[in-house]
């Protein structure tokens, strides 16, 4: 309307010969610049709240303090690597009032493997978070590697922990900087041998720059299985003593999860593993199963003494491999 208006008022001026052309032309590019200004002060009036909301909210996530902090004089050095416990742990969520966990207790020796079974919410992975320490147990106690978890420092206590979670999640980055995340320092052979183990070098060859490829925020650019696979490679990159595996080998078809087992065995000798699995087939070989059933821990031993001894085990492996498996 401005400009109409100039061109208007102007044109008649111009007709009457009271002002040069140039000089109606020069008016207007200098109205322009002002009415873009006027736009400019208009557009920040309303993207300065905006701006300042948004920075309020970053502020609160970075000025939230970890819950769980090093106490003074806490525990780096671990006397027996490898060690797991639990005692008599119960363990409540916040605002809930239904256990979790109740009473649990068990032992894992040193370079064994300890799978953990159970129906869905039966509270498997709150045994593994608690092992983690982010959370921590209402009563009893968690000792990872001969020390209680909340004398233990964080940090040493997580470079103890290969721990590949139920929802494993990536970064936005490439294959290499994710694995990387396990340990710095790590070669790419390194990279590649455990690529290897966890049966992801196929894929990972195949992908368009190889360790380079680029991964989108929250692995969305792999599948769910491939996703798996390469946490577990970035927890087998870390060289844990304790590597546990949360229901890591759900997204795997059963050749590639056989595949898996076997080139893990001899790449994790004296590693401790703790598995959390829904296929039998994963963990007929365990040195200790762990039945959990509602919280309750109802039974404990081998595959061939669980079935003899604990009626929920034999419900389990019933269900999967039929009657005559239990027979
Ligand atoms: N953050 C949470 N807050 C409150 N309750 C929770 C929370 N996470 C889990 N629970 C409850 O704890 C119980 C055990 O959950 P958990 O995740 O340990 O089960 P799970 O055995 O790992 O099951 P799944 O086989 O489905 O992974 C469930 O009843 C669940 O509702
Ligand atoms: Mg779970």
């Amino acid at each position: 309307v401005t400009i109409v208006g100039v061109i208007w008022f102007g044109g008649h001026q111009v007709g009457d010969g009271d002002v040069e052309v140039g000089t109606l032309v020069a008016f207007m590019s200098y109205l322009m610049q002002i009415l873009m200004g006027i736009v400019m002060a208009s557009f920040m009036t309303i993207m300065i709240p905006r701006a300042a909301v948004c920075a309020e909210r970053i502020s609160e996530v970075l000025a939230t303090a970890p819950a769980i902090v090093s106490a003074p004089g806490a525990v780096t050095a671990f006397p027996v690597p490898g060690r797991v416990e639990m005692r008599d742990v119960t363990f409540v969520y916040e605002g809930a009032d239904a256990r979790v966990l109740a009473e649990v207790s068990f032992t894992v020796v040193p370079g064994s493997t300890t799978a953990i079974v159970g129906s869905t919410a039966s509270g498997k992975s709150t045994v593994v978070r608690l092992l983690a320490r982010l959370l921590e147990a209402s009563s009893g106690q968690v000792l990872v590697g001969g020390v209680d978890v909340r004398e233990a420092d964080p940090e040493a206590l997580w470079a103890q922990l290969g721990l590949v979670p139920q929802q494993p999640f990536l970064f936005a980055g490439t294959v290499a900087s994710n694995l990387r995340l396990g340990r710095e320092e790590a070669t790419d052979d390194e990279l590649w041998k455990a690529l290897e183990v966890a049966q992801a070098k196929d894929f990972v060859s195949a992908m368009d720059g190889g360790l380079e490829a680029t991964i989108a925020q929250g692995g969305t650019n792999v599948s769910g299985g491939q996703r798996q696979r390469l946490a577990i490679a970035r927890a087998l990159v870390r060289r844990p003593s304790i590597l546990i595996f949360d229901d890591s080998f759900s997204a795997l078809d059963v050749s590639t999860d056989a595949r898996l087992r076997e080139a893990m065995g001899p790449a994790t000798a004296g590693i401790t593993k703790i598995v959390v699995a829904q296929r039998v087939s994963t963990i007929t070989g365990a040195d200790q199963i762990l039945v959990l059933d509602d919280g309750h821990l109802v039974g404990s031993g081998t595959h061939e003494s669980l079935l003899a001894t604990c009626p929920v085990y034999r419900e389990i492996v019933t269900s999967q491999l039929g009657a005559k498996a239990t027979a």
